[in-house]
C-alpha cells in the first residue's frame, strides 16, 4: 500500500493547470447557450469573484485571463472560464480510452463527459446539463483539474469535490469511496436563491440538479421510466384503465421537451397514449423529433389537436409536439371546448425568473432578450402568465380533466405569482395545494413505500451488446407474477431496446426495489467478473425512496411533520460513503430550487471483484430501505408493510423500527374534549 503512494507521488505535483493558454474559445452557433444570470455584484464582490477565478491560473497567464474573467461575470453574469473548454466534442467514451491509475477514477470521467455532450447537454458551453440551471461544474477550469486527478488518483485516495471545485486528493483505503462530492450545501439562514445567485456569480456555489453535479444523469432516458410508469398509474387511479391495459385513445396534455421533460413524449407512446407536449424552443422540438422521441409537430394549434383526434379515434399512440406556449395551447383547449383526460406540467418552474419558464405573449427569442433588458419586466410577465395558466387548467379540471404536479414546482410558483387559491387553505402552502403532486398520489405510495426507484446502470465498455446482457440478465431477475410493479418492470425492460432509449452512454433505468437492485447488480458483477462484459456503473437518480429530502416532491406525502427534516438524506450520503460506493454525493435544491430540497446520490464501479459484492448486499440494501425505514415511521401503509416483510426476512441481519399506530379516534377525541 505504502509502495503505491510512493510511486505516484511525483505525479501528484503535476496536478494543476499548464501554463500554456489555451486558444481563444470558438461556439458551435447552433448550440443552445445558457442565458445572462445577471450581474448584480458589489465593486468589492466583484473584486474577489475575478481573484477567486484565477486561483486555478498560473500566474504567467493572469493578466491575460483577468480581463476576460470580469468580461464574463459582467455579460454572462458567472465566469465560466470558456477558454478552458477543450475544443470540439466532449462525449461519454469507452472507459479504456481515458487515462487512470483506477477503473472508478476513468469510469468517472465516462459519467463526467456524457453530461457535457452536445447531444444531451442543455448548455453545454455553460456546463449546464439539464433543468435550467444544473451544472456539472461550476466552469471549465475545475473541470479540467478533476480530469487531472482523477487521472492520477490511487486507489489509495479519495478527491474531495465542493461545488464543483476539486478540493484536493486525501488518503484512504480501497473499499471506501473514491470521490466525495457536494453541490451548494448552504448554511440555513442563508440557504435562499439570492444568496445562492451571488455565493454562483462569485464562484463557490454550484447548482447541481439531482444528477448533473452528481454525475449519474443518463440522458432523457433517465426519467422515461417513471414518466411511463406515472400514466400508466394516473390511468388506473383517474381512468378506470385496468392493470393490464394500455393508455390507447386517452389524451394527455403537458409541456416542456427539455432535459428530462423531453421524456414525456416518448413516454406517452409507450403507455399507449396520444400525447401534446407544448415547447416554445424550437430547437428541443427539433432535436427530440431527430433522436425519434417525438413523432410528429406542428406550430399551428387546429393542426395538432386534428392530430390528436385522429390518433385517438384509431386508438394509436403518438406524441405531438406543439411548437408554442403551453397558456396558448389551454387557451385553445379551452375555448373549443376540447375534451382532455390527463395534464400536467413540465416547464422550469424550480428557476421560473432565470429562464425556466417563457411567458405567454413573449417567444422564446424574446424571453431571452428581455432576462437580459429588463429583469422586473420578465418577472411580470411570467406571474400574469403562470396566473393565466393556472385559471385555465382549473377550468379543464372543473370539465372533468386530471391536472397532477411534476415536481417542477408548477403550484409553488403560481402561489409565488399570486393566485393563492392554489394552496389548499387559500393563505399559504402549509396544507399543500389543491392538486396531488404525482408523488402524493402515485410515485409515493405505489413505488417509494416499497422501496421502487429509478435504479440505472452504464456500460463502461460502450458497447450496445453489453447493455443488451444486461437487459437480459435483470429480466431474469424479475418474477413479474410477484406485484403489479414487476409485471411493469418486467414489460419495461422486455420492450427497452425496441424503444431505443439510450442518448449518449449505453445506459438504462429499472425502476428496481431493494432485493431486485442487489439481486441485479450481484447479477452484472458475475458477468462482468466472467469477462462476458465491460465494467458497468450503478447508480441512480437521487429522486429515489430514501434521498431526498423535498418536501414540494419527493416527501410530499409524508405527513408525520418530518417533511421539513433533512436527517433522512444526510443519513443516505454517510451511509453510503460509510458501506464504500465509489462515488458520493449530496446536493441542495435538486428539481424544486434552492433551499427546497437536500437530496444524496452514489455510483458503484463493478469492477467483478468479490469486494464489490460486500458493497452491492450492503450499501445497496441501505440506500433503498433507509427510506423505506423513514416512511414507515412516518406511519405510510405501504412502506410498514414492506418494512415489517424486510423484519422477517432479515432477522439475523437487522431490523427496522416499526411505529405503533393508536387506535382510530383516541387521539383526535382527546384533543377535541381537552379544555386546555
Ligand atoms: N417528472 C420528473 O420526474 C421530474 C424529475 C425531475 C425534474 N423535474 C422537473 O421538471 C422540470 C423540467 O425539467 P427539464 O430538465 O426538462 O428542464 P428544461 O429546462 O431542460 O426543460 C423545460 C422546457 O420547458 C420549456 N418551456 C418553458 N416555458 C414554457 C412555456 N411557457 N410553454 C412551453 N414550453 C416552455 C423550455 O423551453 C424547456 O425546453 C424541472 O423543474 C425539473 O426539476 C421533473
Amino acid at each position: 500500500m505504502e509502495k503505491h503512494d510512493l510511486n505516484n507521488a511525483s505525479s501528484l505535483t503535476n496536478v494543476r493547470l499548464s501554463a500554456e493558454l489555451p486558444p481563444e474559445p470558438q461556439f458551435d452557433s447552433s448550440m443552445r447557450r445558457a442565458p445572462d444570470r445577471g450581474y448584480s455584484l458589489s465593486r468589492a464582490e466583484t473584486i474577489t469573484a475575478v481573484k477567486n477565478a484565477l486561483r486555478y491560473v498560473p500566474p504567467e497567464l493572469q493578466a491575460t485571463l483577468a480581463p476576460e474573467f470580469l468580461n464574463e461575470l459582467k455579460t454572462r453574469g458567472r465566469i465560466y472560464g470558456y477558454r478552458y473548454r477543450p475544443q470540439g466534442r466532449i462525449y461519454a467514451k469507452p472507459v479504456d480510452e481515458y487515462e487512470g491509475n483506477t477503473l472508478a477514477g476513468r469510469a468517472l470521467q465516462v459519467m463526467i463527459e456524457n453530461n457535457l455532450d452536445f447531444a444531451i447537454a442543455l448548455y453545454p458551453y455553460e456546463l449546464v446539463t439539464y433543468g435550467e440551471g444544473g451544472q456539472v461544474f461550476q466552469n471549465w477550469m475545475q473541470y479540467r483539474l478533476v480530469k487531472k486527478y482523477l487521472e492520477v488518483m490511487t486507489d489509495h485516495q479519495t478527491l474531495v469535490i465542493q461545488s464543483g471545485h476539486p478540493l484536493g486528493l486525501f488518503p484512504s483505503e480501497p473499499d471506501q469511496p473514491r470521490v466525495i462530492n457536494t453541490n451548494t450545501l448552504m448554511v440555513g439562514m442563508f440557504d435562499d436563491d439570492e444568496n445562492f445567485r451571488k455565493a454562483a456569480a462569485m464562484g463557490v456555489a454550484n447548482y447541481g440538479q439531482m444528477t448533473a453535479g452528481g454525475w449519474m444523469y443518463i440522458g432523457p432516458q433517465g426519467i422515461v421510466h417513471g414518466t411511463t410508469i406515472t400514466l400508466l398509474n394516473a390511468g388506473r387511479l383517474f381512468l378506470d384503465v385496468s392493470p393490464s391495459d394500455d393508455l390507447h385513445g386517452k389524451t394527455f396534455v403537458t409541456s416542456g421537451l427539455g432535459g428530462m421533460s423531453g421524456a414525456q413524449a416518448k413516454a406517452v407512446e409507450i403507455a399507449g397514449g396520444v400525447g401534446i407536449i407544448a415547447e416554445v424552443d424550437r430547437s428541443r422540438i427539433v432535436q427530440r423529433k431527430e433522436q425519434g422521441w417525438l413523432s410528429k409537430w406542428s406550430d399551428d394549434l387546429s393542426q395538432v389537436i386534428a392530430w390528436m383526434n385522429e390518433s385517438v379515434e384509431r386508438g394509436e399512440a403518438v406524441s405531438i409536439g406543439y411548437h408554442g406556449n403551453i397558456v396558448d395551447l389551454w387557451e385553445y383547449i379551452v375555448e373549443n371546448d376540447i375534451p382532455i383526460d390527463l395534464a400536467s406540467d413540465q416547464t422550469s418552474c424550480h428557476a421560473v425568473y432565470d429562464g425556466g419558464y417563457t411567458p405567454q405573449g413573449t417567444s422564446f427569442e424574446e424571453g431571452r432578450e428581455l432576462l437580459e433588458r429588463d429583469r422586473d419586466e420578465f418577472k411580470r410577465r411570467v406571474d400574469a402568465s403562470l396566473r393565466r395558466q393556472f385559471d385555465l387548467i382549473r377550468a379543464m379540471t372543473q370539465r372533468g380533466m386530471h391536472f397532477w404536479d411534476y415536481g417542477n414546482s408548477f403550484m409553488k410558483a403560481v402561489f409565488d405569482a399570486g393566485s393563492t387559491d392554489i394552496a389548499t387553505n387559500g393563505h399559504d402552502t402549509s396544507e399543500g395545494f389543491i392538486f396531488p403532486s404525482y408523488v402524493e398520489d402515485i410515485m409515493g405510495p405505489l413505488n417509494f413505500d416499497y422501496g421502487y426507484g429509478p435504479f440505472r446502470w452504464v456500460c463502461l465498455s460502450g458497447q450496445h451488446d453489453d447493455l443488451l446482457a444486461t437487459d437480459r440478465a435483470a429480466m431474469e431477475c424479475i418474477d413479474p407474477t410477484r406485484r403489479s410493479q414487476d409485471r411493469d418492470n418486467y414489460e419495461w425492460i422486455k420492450n427497452a431496446d425496441r424503444h431505443q432509449l439510450v442518448v449518449g452512454s449505453q445506459a438504462r433505468i429499472l425502476y428496481a426495489d431493494a432485493g431486485l437492485r442487489v439481486k441485479i447488480a450481484h447479477g452484472f458483477n458475475k458477468l462482468v467478473c466472467d469477462g462476458v462484459i465491460g465494467p458497468v456503473m450503478i447508480g441512480r437518480d437521487h429522486h429515489d425512496t430514501g434521498s431526498a429530502d423535498s418536501p414540494f416532491r419527493e416527501t410530499a406525502d409524508i405527513s408525520d411533520g418530518s417533511r421539513i427534516m433533512a436527517d433522512m438524506s444526510a443519513h443516505n450520503f454517510a451511509g453510503n460513503a460509510a458501506r464504500g460506493m465509489s462515488l458520493v454525493v449530496m446536493s441542495n435544491g435538486g428539481g424544486v430550487g434552492i433551499g427546497k430540497s437536500i437530496h444524496a446520490g452514489f455510483g458503484l464501479v463493478l469492477d467483478g471483484s468479490e469486494r464489490v459484492n460486500a458493497i452491492i448486499e450492503n450499501a445497496l440494501t441501505w440506500d433503498v430501505m433507509g427510506g423505506v425505514a423513514r416512511r414507515a415511521w412516518a406511519r405510510n401503509q405501504n412502506a410498514i408493510s414492506t418494512a415489517m416483510e424486510w423484519n422477517r426476512g432479515h432477522e439475523h441481519v437487522g431490523q427496522i423500527t416499526i411505529p405503533h399506530m393508536p387506535e382510530d379516534g383516541l387521539v383526535e377525541d382527546l384533543v377535541d374534549r381537552d379544555p386546555n
